[in-house]
């Protein structure tokens, strides 16, 4: 039979960090239609320019328009950081006014601040993400009183999308980085995994970082938003079709994404390779 994936929610990201959000978003909103992108032959996106993370995002984004989608998430900080105000304010006025692009920054600093009793909250991300400044400036408008500590980890994601995120190799960088943050305060309560990739290292991280700290990934900060947008949002939700079909896509190698993918999602994955 074939199944119908026109106006599907659209979930983007560099590579395989975005699956750590799906995954939330498709157990909390299992009836709706989803066609997951990720772009890892481009990826890591952490390092590229202001220019090139909006250029490689938006072809991402237009790509998954053309499927149907009326509406994307980026579930990536660093596209998120870099390129969704561009895509809001010049692209989707102007080109696809029926159209909507959400990111995953603004969700998540909206509910970080309360979530830490000390008031001081790690962040850990991309170069990009933390270069922007995007969550020191949002998490301070919503709770001004907290004290924000950020630190870029770039060996992270490479190490990720190149499956040695298990090995004793990404020991190290783990624990360099987490070093780094807890150094800059101890009054750190929180850290943020402010990198859709991230989550998928946190049986590394808890070895390096105390218990009493607490670990936030973004997965069901992400779901709970897009439920509460999509309840708030009926002109975009009565569009979307609810027939509980996943589809994935990645621009890189699909036997590879397929591995990471099935056993990420604990279900067999069959993704099909695009060239954008
Ligand atoms: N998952 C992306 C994020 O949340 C990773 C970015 C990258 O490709 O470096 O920032």
């Amino acid at each position: 039979m074939l199944m119908n994936f026109h106006n599907s929610i659209g979930v983007f990201d560099s590579g395989f960090g975005g699956l750590t959000v799906f995954k939330s978003i498709a157990e909390r909103l299992p009836n709706y239609n989803y066609i997951y992108l990720g772009d890892n032959a481009r990826s890591p996106y952490g390092d590229h320019s202001f220019e090139t993370v909006y250029q490689y995002t938006l072809e991402c984004v237009e790509w998954l328009f053309e499927q149907g989608c009326p509406l994307v998430i980026l579930a990536c900080n660093t596209a998120s950081a870099k390129a969704l105000r561009n895509i809001q304010q010049l692209d989707l006025p102007h080109k696809y006014p029926d159209h909507r692009v959400l990111g995953v920054i603004r969700p998540t600093a909206e509910v970080i601040g309360g979530m830490s009793d000390s008031k001081s909250i790690g962040v850990l991300g991309t170069r990009g993400t933390i270069k922007s400044e995007s969550y020191l400036i949002e998490i301070n408008k919503f709770f001004p009183d907290v004290k924000v500590y950020q630190q870029s980890c770039p060996m992270w994601v490479p190490l990720i999308e190149n499956g040695e995120h298990e090995g004793e190799g990404a020991n190290y960088f783990v624990k360099e980085y987490l070093d780094e943050l807890l150094q800059k305060s101890t009054a750190i309560d929180t850290v943020l995994l402010a990198c859709t990739h991230y989550p998928l290292l946190v049986p590394k991280i808890r070895k390096y970082i105390s218990s009493d700290i607490q670990l936030v990934s973004q997965g069901d900060i992400v779901a709970t938003s897009l439920a509460d947008y999509l309840d708030r949002h009926a002109e975009i939700n009565e569009r979307l079709t609810q027939e509980g079909n996943q589809l994935f896509y990645t621009t890189g190698d699909s036997q590879n994404f397929d591995q990471h993918a099935s056993v990420f999602l604990e279900k067999e994955i069959l993704s099909r390779k695009i060239k954008l």
